[in-house]
């Protein structure tokens, strides 16, 4: 048994996450975990919200809410949306949890003490009206190169021109509007990631197994114009988690918070010892999982990210956690995704283009979503979501190829021969082939599964599925019950074993369907189906089991007409 640690990339707190958002990062690592679970491993699953910047403060504004509130309510929102996609969290934490704010304060004082941490004065526009300083993007003005009036402290939207918010023309706070501004001087702390270079290098390159994706996005940050940079790791905002060198204040530093891309992945960490809080377990219970020198050598650490938040996980997370000096985990593969577009465009949050997460499971369950996302997941390069496609592979593969196979054969079984497994005749050469075939390609979409294959495992799950369809016709027991009803049991005997191994086979990706078969048949045994001679003859004759309520129902041209039009437009 290996012990396994996983960390989904941490969703932002504000707004609910369109279906990219989740095949980029939860989805796939709620598959890594089921699957193993399913082997017997012991895992561990951490997944947070990420709670803090100006993004939350502004929407918590928008809301009319305290952003303490706004937080926890939308919190306790994604919770319950990750629930209904059945994402398997052993905990799904806050990084704005006393944990998190403990973490960070003390990896923050170890980098101090490691000389890691420069003090730098630098000028900010600060509004007066607004009361706060105001990040670059957060100021509006005309743009000095082209004339457009809204353009942003940081780029031109419309020339895309870099800027700098002293270049605009009539500056004004992009939050109030006013123009009431100065700019002032400001202290910040700065990671000295440069004096961490080597190291980090050193470290990337002995990572000869992580996919292309992931190395190529570390290398370029790492190598490309200036290098690697130092980073500002501390803002001046309200909300965030206030600079302090350990549990210690940090002179000159009062009132100011860290940056939220320096705490949100310390939360990976803060999340598991939230949980270890949740489950009256003390620090020695999730220290095993983190600290090489209380336990955690032995562990296996994946991370699931969208590519964007590669050169934070290959470089910046890595440079807090090496700059300690403390035997903390490092990432032993980080498994990365490229994006999913929506219907000839992208999916946006700020535009609210696409379908996002509530959207989908008000109009289909979880594990249509799952399996089409999951089957489409944008690994070699991006991906499209189209209406047709979903209408195609979900009427396809679950409904007529594994819908259609537990459906006939349960209905068939208990018309023939009532509720109990048939105990009739022996398996043939066909039965014999079956389970030959079955063999082989288990074992391939076991390594798949392994290797975070995501696109390849689900087409071996669903040729899987197919040869049992296949097997079905030539084996056609609805017509060999007629002349040899003993062979016909026996036949049958092997379809609902192997609704069985599907079932147990197929949880990672379809967990609710997967629970239905498994009750169909009046099993509990998961048993993963290494040896698939014994896993074909785990029910035994005699043994009670039932027609299911349908697994799957097919999407009318209608329907996704509908859907088109309703998520065509922009989600308000
Ligand atoms: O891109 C995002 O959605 C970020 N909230 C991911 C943070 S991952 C990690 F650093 F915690
Ligand atoms: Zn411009």
């Amino acid at each position: 048994m290996a012990r396994i640690l996983i960390t989904s990339a941490i969703p932002y707190i504000n707004g609910i996450k369109h279906l990219g958002n989740l095949v980029g990062s939860q989805l796939p690592a709620d598959l890594f975990a089921r699957f193993n679970r399913a082997m017997g491993h012991e895992v561990m699953f951490i997944c947070a919200t990420d709670e803090h910047g100006t993004p939350a403060e502004l929407a918590a504004a928008k809301a009319g809410k305290p952003v303490e509130a706004y937080c926890a309510e939308m919190h306790a929102v994604q919770a319950e949306i990750a629930k209904g996609f059945r994402l398997s969290f052993d905990h799904f934490g806050r990084s704005s949890s006393q944990r998190n704010h403990r973490l960070t304060q003390h990896f923050a004082g170890k980098l101090a003490e490691n000389g890691l941490i420069a003090e730098v004065s630098e000028k900010q526009v600060f509004s007066i009206d607004d009361n706060r300083f105001l990040p670059d993007r957060y100021i509006t003005g005309t743009c000095p190169n082209c004339g457009y009036e809204a353009a942003r402290g940081d780029q031109c939207e419309n020339c895309t021109k870099q800027l700098d918010p002293t270049d605009l023309i009539n500056p004004r706070s992009s939050i109030s509007g006013s123009t009431n501004l100065e700019v002032r001087e400001t202290k910040h702390l700065y990671l000295k990631q440069r004096a961490l270079r080597d190291k980090l290098e050193a470290w990337i390159d002995s990572k000869k197994d992580w996919p292309i994706l992931t190395t190529s996005i570390a290398k370029k940050w790492l190598n490309d114009g200036d290098g690697l940079q130092d980073r500002g790791i501390t803002r001046d905002l309200y909300w965030g988690i206030p600079v302090k060198k350990g549990d210690q204040p940090w002179p000159g530093m009062e009132g100011k918070v860290f940056y939220v891309w320096f705490d949100a992945p310390i939360e990976y960490i803060a999340g598991t010892a939230e949980w270890a809080d949740a489950n009256g377990q003390d620090d020695a219970a999730w220290e095993r999982w983190w600290r090489t020198d209380k336990g955690a050598s032995d562990v296996t650490y994946y991370q699931f990210m969208g590519k964007d938040n590669v050169p934070f996980h290959t470089l910046s997370f890595p440079a807090t956690i090496l700059g300690s000096g403390e035997p903390w985990k490092l990432v032993d593969y980080l498994k990365s995704f490229n994006y999913l577009n929506y219907d000839g465009g992208q999916f946006s949050t700020s535009q609210g283009r696409g379908v996002f997460m509530d959207q989908a499971l008000s109009i289909l369950p979880s594990d249509y979503w799952r399996w089409w996302l999951l089957s489409h997941a944008p690994e070699s390069s991006d991906s499209e979501f189209t209406w047709e496609n979903f209408q195609t592979s979900v009427n396809k593969d679950l409904a007529d190829v594994l819908g259609n196979l537990v459906s006939r054969v349960t209905k068939f079984a208990v018309s023939k021969f009532g509720t109990d497994v048939p105990a009739g005749g022996h398996f043939g050469p066909l039965e014999t082939a079956l389970i030959a075939d079955l063999g082989a390609r288990i074992a391939d979409y076991t390594k798949f599964m392994s290797e975070m294959e995501v696109r390849k495992a689900a087409s071996e799950l669903r040729a899987i599925w197919v040869i049992g369809n296949e097997y079905l016709q030539q084996a056609a027991p609805w017509s060999v019950v007629k002349t040899d009803p003993e062979q016909a049991q026996a036949i049958i005997r092997l379809a609902l074993n192997l609704i069985r191994v599907y079932a147990v086979l197929s949880a990672p990706f379809i967990p609710d369907a997967s629970a239905t078969m498994m009750k169909a048949v009046g099993s509990d045994d998961w048993t993963w189906p290494a040896d698939i001679s014994a896993a074909m003859r785990t029910l035994p004759a005699g043994h009670a089991f039932e027609v299911p309520e349908n697994l799957f129902r097919k999407i009318t041209d209608e329907e996704r007409a509908d859907w088109q039009t309703r998520f065509s437009g922009v989600r308000s």
